[in-house]
């Protein structure tokens, strides 16, 4: 039997601390509990925080749910990434347009796609910025994003490929 492809999820935000990682974090433990054999990472578009572990807040409400992602450090997108990966997830709308600025007109989108459009199809909505605001703000992301993550499993898992 022809193995399949190891599908490459790359989870896009600003500053690759708060958003992305927990997306990141959320979809791998979702993967493995599915037995998805699946290659995901996150990076951001912005330089400010490359190397710097997940903000707190991301980490702690991460913990709450069993998933530790103290060992993720930020590196930010580059435009190699659009071809390094099958699925390509900005967080938001803005990160989305920073990623075609890094990226350039000329470069293929077609794996490139808002999050939260993978649970509600067409939407355009973003994954809030935390960054500016407190813990609460971080528990409201994650919800929304572990939602998404069922989505994504659901999405693209083979199973689904089979009854589709
Ligand atoms: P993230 O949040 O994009 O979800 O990692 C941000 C983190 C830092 C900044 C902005 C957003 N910042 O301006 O430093």
């Amino acid at each position: 039997m022809k193995k399949r492809k190891r599908m490459r999820i790359l989870m896009v935000c600003l500053g690759n601390i708060c958003r992305s990682p927990i997306a990141e974090g959320v979809l791998k433990a979702k993967a493995a509990a599915a037995g998805l054999d699946w290659n995901i990472e996150s990076a951001g578009t912005e330089k400010y925080h490359i190397g710097k572990p997940p903000h707190q807040f991301s980490q702690k409400i991460c913990t709450t749910h069993g998933i530790d992602i103290s060992e993720q450090r930020a590196r930010r997108f580059t435009p190699a990434d659009l071809t390094g990966y099958d699925l390509v997830y900005a967080m938001a709308d803005d990160v989305l347009d920073q990623v075609r600025r890094i990226s350039g007109p000329n470069a293929d989108y077609s794996h490139v796609k808002l999050f939260l459009d993978e649970l509600e199809p067409g939407s355009g909505k973003s994954v809030p910025d935390p960054w500016y605001g407190d813990e609460a703000g971080y528990i409201g992301v994650y919800d929304m994003i572990a939602a998404c993550c069922d989505a994504v499993i659901k999405n693209h898992s083979p199973a689904a490929a089979q009854t589709t």
